[in-house]
């Protein structure tokens, strides 16, 4: 039975101060470019994927990240410390600009590890966070999905978070042959004339379904607000679709006992986790880079496509 008790809980939500990031996962789509280096270090132009997670957690006011990691992901951990060696480097060769971006990388938010022994899914994956989280909500982002927009994601959900003290899952209408890449939800539009008709009310939600069986064309990107209620039914979640533990499984449970929200986001979203997807991020983003664009466009212009 679904949850359809009043939308708030009494009083103002506590913030979010964590962002869970899992990044244990094997890649194999990538492979053989993920053989001996994490996926979510593949960059787009010049920057890896997990680096645009972690300065949208930045901008979005999220001070810690803690990423659930795994065997072969120590490139990760790297990326974020601080390289002196390096600085020291650039520092001697008079490159203060370049220095200066390196020495950032590390102090974007607070950050911390823990690991993800088995592959056994995102659910899981986000269950392994659950001692750092503790009885607080939480975002989650998968660096898959890189979304531009003026105001961070993150930080546009937040605001519903804000206003509802309740889960929020960015979505997006995707293509109905597109649907069984995707967490699907049905859903009805909340009647609020701040959110102008882009946040519903979830009533069901199904993990990569048929396109026969889908329940709408709204699907669920890699950006998520979630109570601390989720780590209970994470626990009790059994194997789903492709045997592994489904964050959406665990949602469905939590729907039961709470309202969740779909929010509608303002941007582009690229699937960075997916050969085609990636290389429209590169393309774009490279054009819109001051320092690269106009000369790539002249090169794509010369292509005899
Ligand atoms: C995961 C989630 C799915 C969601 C997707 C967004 O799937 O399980 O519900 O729609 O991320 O990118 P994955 O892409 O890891 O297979």
């Amino acid at each position: 039975m679904l949850h359809t008790g009043s939308d708030r809980p009494a009083g103002k939500p506590m913030r979010v101060r964590k962002a869970v990031l899992p990044v244990a996962g094997l890649g194999t789509r990538f492979l053989p470019a993920t053989k001996a280096q994490p996926k979510e270090m593949l960059p787009i132009v010049d920057k890896p994927l997990v680096q645009y997670a972690v300065e949208e957690v930045g901008r979005s006011g999220i001070p810690m990240a803690i990423f659930v990691t795994g065997r072969g992901k120590d490139a990760i951990e790297d990326h974020f410390d601080v390289s002196f060696e390096l600085e020291h480097q650039l520092a001697g060769r008079g490159q203060r600009e370049l220095r200066r971006q390196i020495r950032a990388i590390s102090a974007l938010t607070q950050m911390t590890y823990v690991r993800q022994k088995q592959a056994l899914g995102l659910g899981h994956a986000i269950l392994m966070a659950k001692d750092l989280v503790d009885d607080e909500p939480f975002a989650v982002l998968l660096s898959d999905d890189i979304v531009e927009s003026r105001v961070p994601c993150l930080k546009q959900m937040l605001e519903v978070f804000e206003r509802y003290g309740r889960s929020v899952v960015a979505v997006q209408k995707v293509d109905k042959r597109a649907v069984s890449s995707y967490g699907i939800i049905k859903a009805h539009p909340v009647r609020d004339r701040s959110w102008d008709r882009r946040l519903f009310r979830i009533d069901d939600m199904v993990e990569k379904p048929a396109p026969a069986k889908a329940p709408s064309d709204l699907a669920i990107i890699g950006r998520y607000i979630l109570t601390p209620a989720i780590f209970q039914e994470l626990a009790a979640t059994k194997r789903g679709a492709g045997g592994e533990i489904q964050l959406t499984d665990a949602l469905r449970r939590l729907l039961v006992k709470e309202p969740i929200y779909g929010f509608i986001f303002e941007g582009k979203r690229y699937d960075a986790g997916d050969k085609l997807g990636f290389l429209q991020a590169t393309v774009e983003m490279a054009l819109k880079r001051p320092d690269l664009g106009e000369r790539f466009r002249q090169y794509l212009k010369s292509l005899d496509l």
